[in-house]
C-alpha cells in the first residue's frame, strides 16, 4: 500500500502559535517523542531567526538519526546558508525554502513582480541544492495565487532541484473541493511533477485544515504537513492525530498508510500540551477527554454490548491508557515505575528518584493517585529550565478581614538565601510582588489559569501563567495540592525561563 509522508511541524509552525515558546530542552523532549511516534520528517525551526533557534536545529540534527530533520528558510542566500549550517550534521537533512506566490503578497508585502519571484525561487532552490539533495520549496499563499503561476513556479523549482513541492493554504482560505482541484491542476499542468513529491500545508482559519489535507491526499498529495494537537500560527495547522487516524480508520476509502505508531498519539499529545501550555479541548477529535466517553444511556448500552456500535476506533489504538489501576501511598517504587512505563515514560534513574519522592509526598496528602496525577508529577520533572532562582519557601496569610500578605524565600544564583515579603490585592498577587522584590525583572502577567488535574477536594491544582517582557511571552507552569504554592512555582518557572532566554539569546 502506498505511504503518505508525515511531516511534523509542531516545533516550527506549532511554536509560532501565540504564547507557545519552547526552550531547547523542551524541543528536545518533544523531538524524542515525535521520533517514537514515527513521523518521517521533523521540521525543527527557522535557524536564521535567532541563536537559540539555530542551536535547537543543530542539536536535534545531531541527535536524531532516523527521521529527516528539516530547517525552514526564507528565500535569501544568508538564511539558506545558515539553514545548511544548522542541519548539515543530520543523517537525513532537508532544507525547506519558502517564498510568497500570491499577487496579494507580491503587491503588498514583497513588492516584487511575478518574474522576479519566479527567478528568486529558482535561484534559491539551486542555492540549497548546492548543499544537499533533499530540498523542499513552498510557494506561500498558494491557495490564493493564480494557479497558472503556481504551475510555472513549480516547474522551475523542480528543474532547479526541488524534491518536494509543498502547497500551503497559508491563511486557511481554501475549501476542500477547491484545494483538491488545485492539486489535480498541478498534477495535470506541471510537466515534471513526477520528479517531486507533492506536499500540502493547511491552516485552520475556517476549521477546514484537516478536510483540505485529506482531500489533497485523496487527489495525489503524498506528504502532509501537520502538528500535534493542531497547534500553529493563528487558528493552527492541520492536526496530525486527526489526519493519521482518518487514514487508518478509513483505509477502505483512502487505501493509504503511514509510518506512525498510533499508540504513541495520546502520549505525544499530552506532552505537547504540557510543554506549550495549550490545553486540549474536551471534545477534540481523537485525543480530547470526551473523545471516547459515552454519556447517553442508549450509547452506553450499545458500547457495553459491542463497542463497534458507537466506537469507530479502539481507544487503545491511540494509546489511551486502559488500566484503571490507581496507586496509593502503599504503592512502592516498582509499581510506580511500572505505571510510568505503561504511560510511556522512561526517566533517568535520577529523575525517577525525584519523581518517586514527589509521588510519596503527594500520596501522603491524596488517597488515590490517578494517571493524570502521575502525568502532572512527570510534567514537573520535564519542566527542565535552568533555575537561576529556586523557590524555597512560600507562606501567605489572607481572608475576608485581613490584608493578603506573603513571605517568600528564594535560593539565589550563588546559593544565597533571599527573603522578602509584600502585601497584595489577593494571596497570589502578594506572592508575586514578594518574588518581584527579590528578582527585580520587569514583566507583565498576561494570563493566569488554574485547573484541577483530577476530581476530588484533594486534587492537584495546576497553574499555567504567561508573562511578557520586552514583547516576548514566557510560559510558566506549576503543580501542587496547594494552589498558592502551584502559583508561586508557575511564576518562578516563567521568571527562570525569562532569565535563561536573556542569557542564551532566545
Ligand atoms: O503557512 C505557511 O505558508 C507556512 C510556510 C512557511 C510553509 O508555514
Ligand atoms: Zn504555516
Amino acid at each position: 500500500m502506498e505511504k503518505v509522508i508525515i511531516f511534523d511541524t509542531t516545533l516550527r509552525d506549532g511554536e509560532q502559535a501565540a504564547g507557545a515558546s519552547l526552550n531547547l530542552q523542551e524541543k528536545l523532549e518533544i523531538a524524542r517523542q515525535l521520533d517514537k511516534l514515527g513521523v518521517d520528517v521533523i521540521e525543527v525551526g527557522f535557524p536564521a531567526s535567532s541563536v537559540g533557534e539555530f542551536e535547537a536545529v543543530r542539536l536535534i540534527a545531531r541527535e536524531f538519526r532516523r527521521p529527516t530533520i528539516c530547517a525552514l528558510t526564507l528565500a535569501n542566500i544568508e538564511a539558506i546558508d545558515r539553514a545548511w549550517e544548522a542541519v548539515k550534521e543530520a543523517e537525513h537533512p532537508r532544507i525547506h525554502v519558502f517564498l510568497s506566490a500570491s499577487d496579494i503578497h507580491l503587491a503588498h508585502q514583497l513588492r516584487r513582480s511575478r518574474d522576479e519571484v519566479l527567478k528568486m525561487s529558482q535561484e534559491m532552490v539551486a542555492r540549497a541544492k548546492s548543499y544537499l539533495d533533499d530540498v523542499e520549496f513552498s510557494p506561500m499563499d498558494a491557495s490564493r495565487a493564480d494557479p497558472a503561476y503556481i504551475y510555472q513556479i513549480l516547474e522551475a523549482v523542480i528543474n532547479a532541484g526541488a524534491t518536494t513541492v509543498n502547497i500551503p493554504d497559508t491563511v486557511g482560505y481554501a475549501t476542500p473541493q477547491e484545494f483538491g482541484g488545485l492539486i489535480r491542476g498541478i498534477l495535470d499542468n506541471v510537466p515534471n511533477i513526477d520528479e517531486a513529491v507533492i506536499s500540502v500545508h493547511c491552516h485552520d482559519d475556517l476549521g477546514l485544515a484537516v478536510a483540505n489535507s485529506l482531500e489533497a491526499i485523496k487527489v495525489g498529495a503524498r506528504q502532509v504537513e501537520c502538528t500535534i494537537n493542531g497547534i500553529g500560527e493563528r487558528a493552527g495547522n492541520a492536526s496530525l492525530e486527526e489526519i493519521v487516524m482518518a487514514l487508518k480508520t478509513r483505509q477502505d476509502f483512502f487505501n493509504l498508510t503511514t509510518n506512525i505508531d498510533t499508540t504513541q498519539i495520546y502520549r505525544t499529545s499530552r506532552l505537547v500540551s504540557e510543554m506549550t501550555g495549550f490545553p486540549v479541548q474536551p471534545n477534540k477529535a481523537i485525543i480530547g477527554a470526551n473523545a471516547f466517553r459515552h454519556q447517553s444511556g442508549i450509547h452506553q448500552d450499545g458500547v457495553l454490548k459491542k463497542s463497534i456500535t458507537y466506537e469507530i476506533m479502539d481507544p487503545r489504538s491511540v494509546g489511551i491508557p486502559s488500566s484503571a489501576l490507581v496507586l496509593s501511598k502503599m504503592s512502592g517504587r516498582h509499581a510506580f515505575k511500572e505505571r510510568l512505563s505503561e504511560l510511556g515514560y522512561t526517566l533517568s534513574e535520577e529523575a525517577l528518584n525525584r519523581a518517586f519522592q514527589g509521588f510519596k509526598k503527594l500520596a501522603d496528602k491524596k488517597k488515590e493517585i490517578t494517571d493524570r496525577d502521575i502525568e502532572s508529577l512527570i510534567a514537573e520533572e520535564l519542566r527542565t529550565v535552568t533555575e537561576v532562582y529556586h523557590l524555597d519557601h512560600v507562606e501567605v496569610s489572607c481572608g475576608d478581614h485581613s490584608l493578603p500578605t506573603a513571605a517568600v524565600r528564594l535560593i539565589g544564583p550563588d546559593g544565597q538565601s533571599l527573603a522578602d515579603a509584600a502585601l497584595g490585592m489577593g494571596p497570589v498577587d502578594a506572592v508575586y510582588k514578594a518574588i518581584n522584590r527579590i528578582v527585580m525583572i520587569p514583566n507583565r502577567l498576561t494570563e493566569f489559569t488554574v485547573k484541577s488535574v483530577s476530581e476530588g477536594i484533594d486534587a492537584i491544582g495546576e497553574v499555567l501563567i504567561r508573562i511578557e517582557s520586552e514583547g516576548v511571552t514566557y510560559t510558566g507552569r506549576g503543580a501542587s495540592t496547594d494552589i498558592i504554592v502551584a502559583s508561586a512555582k508557575a511564576y518562578m518557572n516563567a521568571l527562570n525561563r525569562l532569565l535563561a532566554a536573556k542569557k542564551g539569546g532566545k
